[in-house]
């Protein structure tokens, strides 16, 4: 079969390594006028667009996205499909607005029609806030896992995600046993993981909602299984905390409850990590499991405000997340607003150039896919995105004195969502235009 070759003009940014530890000038790679040139959806080559232009084969499709900027497509590293329909419902911490809103909205997913309907929903969303990777829980049912995987092999996208496992504390219809939980898991592993694009994630809610035999069968699973994911919450609320340590009184702490069980590992994803002491900050590091930042959801649930500088000293790997419907926004470019609002609000730093790492080649080191995703070296998947400058009349005028890529990028985290994205690409291929764009072009 004949390479399929494909270039893309515009301003180039991608990351090499994290702004937050590495040199800032050395962490990433800006070209002003590049060219990204993608051969059969991989990376072939980008760098300054004339001499790439001129060595390009005759007849090769250059699409010009000059004044844009094109960058890795953004990574979610925690959110919910199941909850997509209870965005912004109100009122209550964590708790109970799992009893009052969540529960009751993921029973429907027993339902595989539903399901289907919305995990298409959901991705489309994420493609059209830029966001072309996501580690995704599902809901207990088994169909909720099989429909999200279903839309998201026809969409090409390298997408994780699970069935969620609860088997105490919650409404009966939403219970399982432990014994089924490991069932499923395993034959959903076999079915899914690996598959295309697609990773399988061991997805116990949270220590609350497991009894110590669902939790030692998911160890034993993830022992089996090195490659699947691991993704839960942890230390997201005090109360959840309390609650926590009564029901594991041998547990030194709410995340040594995962370890125990053999749920610390690298791919091992735990959202939140708010109320964590040094030790468990140590353990999250020492064991290769990687935090998600979650601040948009943290402060619409009054959950407690994440420690970056605490997370850098103990060397542990953080993404950025949404944990839409705790968040409240689709958008990798709101949550980057809402953690340096919450980095001020602690009296730290996080620089633009950082939070757009962490939406990118970030979240790809915490997932342990950063050998295929997250940045434009050479031979990696070409999920990119198309920023718009001036997608608002605001944007626009603010734009104008952003001199500097920093200042710009500032500009992005703090007033840009998802009318800033144009297009995003899966593989090279565009998978969706933004309404602005497609007003702007009739
Ligand atoms: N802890 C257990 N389940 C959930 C959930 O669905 N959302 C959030 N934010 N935290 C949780
Ligand atoms: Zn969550």
């Amino acid at each position: 079969m004949a390479a399929e070759l494909t270039a893309f003009r515009g301003t180039i940014l991608y990351f090499r390594d994290d702004p937050g530890v590495a040199s800032p000038a050395d962490s990433h790679v800006h070209i002003e006028d590049g060219l990204l040139v993608i051969e059969n959806g991989h990376v072939a080559r980008v760098g300054p667009a004339e001499p790439l232009l001129a060595a390009l084969p005759k007849g090769t499709p250059v699409t010009d996205h000059r004044g844009m900027l094109l960058m890795p497509g953004f990574i979610d590293a925690h959110v919910h499909y199941a909850q997509t329909d209870v965005i912004a419902s109100g009122g209550g911490t964590l708790l109970n607005w799992l009893e009052q809103h969540i529960f009751p909205e993921e029973a429907r997913f027993a339902e595989h029609a539903h399901a289907s309907e919305v995990a298409d929903f959901f991705l489309d969303e994420l493609l059209r806030h830029g966001t072309t990777t996501a580690l995704v829980f599902g809901s207990v049912h088994r169909t909720s896992a099989d429909a999200f995987f279903e839309a998201a092999a026809r969409r090409g996208m390298r997408l994780g995600a699970g069935q969620v496992m609860m088997d105490r504390h919650c409404p009966e219809a939403l219970r399982d046993t432990a014994e089924s939980s490991h069932r499923d898991a395993r034959e959903l592993i076999e079915r899914w993981d690996g598959n295309g694009r697609l990773h399988y994630a061991i997805t116990p809610r949270f220590a609350v909602t497991s009894s110590d035999e669902q939790l030692r069968l998911a160890g034993e699973l993830a022992r089996a299984h090195p490659n699947a994911f691991i993704h839960s919450h942890v230390a997201e609320n005090t109360d959840e905390v309390a609650w926590v340590a009564k029901l594991f009184p041998g547990a030194r702490s709410y995340l040594d409850v995962y370890e125990r069980f053999g749920l610390l590992r690298e791919r091992a994803i735990y959202a939140h990590c708010i109320h964590l002491d040094a030790a468990d900050r140590r353990r999250m590091a020492e064991t290769g499991a990687a935090a998600a930042f979650c601040p948009t959801s943290n402060l619409f649930l009054g959950s407690g405000l994440f420690d970056i500088e605490a997370t850098d000293a103990a060397g542990m790997r953080f993404a950025l997340a949404t944990d839409v419907g705790g968040g409240t926004s689709f958008s990798l470019l709101q949550t980057m607003q809402d953690a340096y609002k919450v980095a001020q609000q602690k009296g730290q730093t996080l620089t633009a150039l950082r939070a757009f790492y962490l939406a990118t080649l970030g979240g790809a080191r915490a997932l342990r896919l950063d050998d295929r995703i997250g940045s434009f070296e050479p031979g990696r998947e070409a999920d990119f995105i198309v920023l718009d400058p001036a997608a608002t009349p605001l944007m626009e005028r603010r734009m104008r004195s952003a001199r500097t890529l920093e200042e710009r990028l500032f500009a992005w985290m703090i007033l840009g969502d998802e009318r800033s994205v144009r297009q995003a690409y899966v593989m090279g291929k565009l998978a969706s235009t933004s309404a602005s764009a497609a007003a702007r072009s009739a």
